[in-house]
């Protein structure tokens, strides 16, 4: 395996002792039983400046840190990454920043990722690299060791040719992609999108999702496979911790704390500008505005957790969400009465569940995602079968999951606004129906299925001749 992050968080005591925790996310469930029967090694930046570690044993697992500066961080993390490529996969929802010393050193860093990998992964072995961070590695890779499997799984979406032809190191990026025998998206848009750019930018060619690499004399090669493999979550941890007494009764007393209103809203996002949370706050401060919503009986919970608070885009989303809610709260709140609970922090599994289980209406507003994960985790801890989930078209989930969830366009404020009325007056008799659909679903397509899906696409890669070492 190969990310961006390990999953282990580090820390430094203050008489400067290195240990690490385990940080919790769906990846590293559905991955440790795989990686622990085949041996597997995790490569990924350790998290904090010049943080250096040897490779160490945890979770079943090699962990194998990698380093990087803090100028590297600036230039490959939070420029490259998060201020060239995010906006711009995110249909540039935001506008994306083209720096060159940013390109060199998103290159330079994908290079000893890349490295990593080959001097950990024996002759022959498999290895699967994940996301945006490092387009660059299956083709850096394959150049150092041929005789590996390589695949890549791309969590954000892919953009139409359009947009992505904006980016001046496009042609680099597909190369960079096109080193893997498989690469795997969220949806069968993004897949698609990809072999556009490859027809558009490239003169190899291509017939449905398989792309065929010229060879050193230029005849037909390696095939590249690119398809969708919508992600999902480890679904029944999720629906055993929402049912232990710990967690039911934290959601009555959540619900308690809020004033036992008669319908609790709930937003949960990284403070991220693609989620669509101004969107949905101004739609709800309308509805408080208009009447068709009572502050005294309805309550809106926002969690927004810490995001890449280093770069600019998202400094300036906070300070916009922070005023919006200062603003709804101003005008609308009553004493005792909040129009929306702010909370700019990051919660453990179990207090999310209390959350989900607490409130009637989930609303996932995004204005791109690649899946979003969070409308999933709602619908695992609802074993109860009520609750509604409002959920944007631009999420891969709304892709996966329709019918069930109430759609919604988020530019369209006021289809926004009729559609979580609609939601707040859904009998429950309707909302079984649809949550029970949802949960059928979402039950059986969890993660670990999502990842035996890849490797078993991966797995059926014939190692061609011209791969041998
Ligand atoms: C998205 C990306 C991940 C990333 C996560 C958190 O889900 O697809 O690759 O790890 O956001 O962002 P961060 O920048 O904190 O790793």
């Amino acid at each position: 395996m190969v990310a961006n992050r390990l999953p282990v968080d580090f820390s430094v005591s203050p008489t400067g002792e290195l240990s690490w925790q385990r940080s919790p996310g769906g990846l590293v469930t559905a991955l440790e039983p795989v990686m622990q029967q085949a041996d597997g090694a995790w490569i990924g930046w350790s998290g904090a400046p010049d943080l250096a570690h040897e490779p160490f044993d945890a979770e079943g697992m090699r962990l194998v840190p990698v380093t990087l500066s803090a100028q590297e961080i600036e230039r490959y993390y939070e420029g490259f990454s998060n201020d060239t490529l995010w906006p711009l996969y995110h249909d540039v929802i935001a506008p994306p920043t083209y720096h060159r010393q940013w390109w060199d050193s998103y290159r330079r860093v994908n290079q000893r990722f890349a490295q990593a990998a080959a001097d950990h992964a024996a002759h022959g072995a498999t290895v699967w690299v994940h996301d945006y961070q490092l387009q660059l590695v299956p083709r850096m890779l394959r150049d150092l060791r041929p005789d590996l499997r390589i695949g890549f799984f791309d969590h954000i979406p892919f953009p139409p040719v359009e947009l992505f032809g904006q980016l001046p190191w496009r042609r680099q990026i597909v190369d960079g992609l096109l080193g893997a025998d498989v690469i795997g998206f969220q949806r069968n848009g993004d897949a698609a999108n990809f072999v556009r750019a490859v027809r558009r930018l490239t003169d190899y060619t291509t017939r449905g999702p398989v792309i065929t690499m010229p060879d050193a004399e230029g005849r037909p090669g390696r095939h590249v496979r690119a398809q969708a493999f919508p992600i999902s979550i480890d679904s029944h941890r999720f629906d055993m911790l929402a049912r232990t007494p710990e967690v039911q009764a934290r959601a009555k007393e959540i619900r308690r704390d809020l004033g036992d209103p008669d319908i609790v809203y709930l937003g949960v996002d990284r403070l991220d500008y693609t989620k669509g949370i101004r969107h949905r706050i101004k739609a709800y401060g309308e509805l408080l505005e208009d009447g068709r919503l009572d502050v005294t009986r309805a309550t809106l919970v926002q969690v927004a957790s810490p995001s890449r608070e280093n770069v600019g885009a998202y400094q300036e989303l906070r300070e916009h969400v922070e005023i919006l809610v200062g603003r709804v709260n101003g005008e609308f709140g009553e004493l005792g009465h909040s129009a929306i609970h702010y909370l700019h922090h990051s919660y453990p599994a179990e207090e999310m569940a209390a959350l989900y289980l607490t409130a009637d209406v989930m609303l996932v507003t995004a204005l791109r995602d690649g899946m979003n994960l969070v409308a999933k985790e709602y619908v695992a801890a609802r074993s109860d079968e009520k609750g509604v989930l409002v959920l944007s078209e631009f999420t891969g989930a709304a892709d996966e999951l329709s019918p069930g969830p109430l759609l919604v366009n988020p530019h369209d404020i006021d289809g926004m606004k009729d559609i979580i009325v609609a939601a707040s007056t859904m009998d429950e008799k309707e909302q079984r129906r649809r949550m029970r659909r949802l949960r059928r679903k979402i039950m059986t397509d969890d993660v670990a299925k999502w990842s035996e899906s890849f490797l078993s696409v991966l797995a059926a890669v014939q190692p061609r001749p011209t791969d041998e070492p």
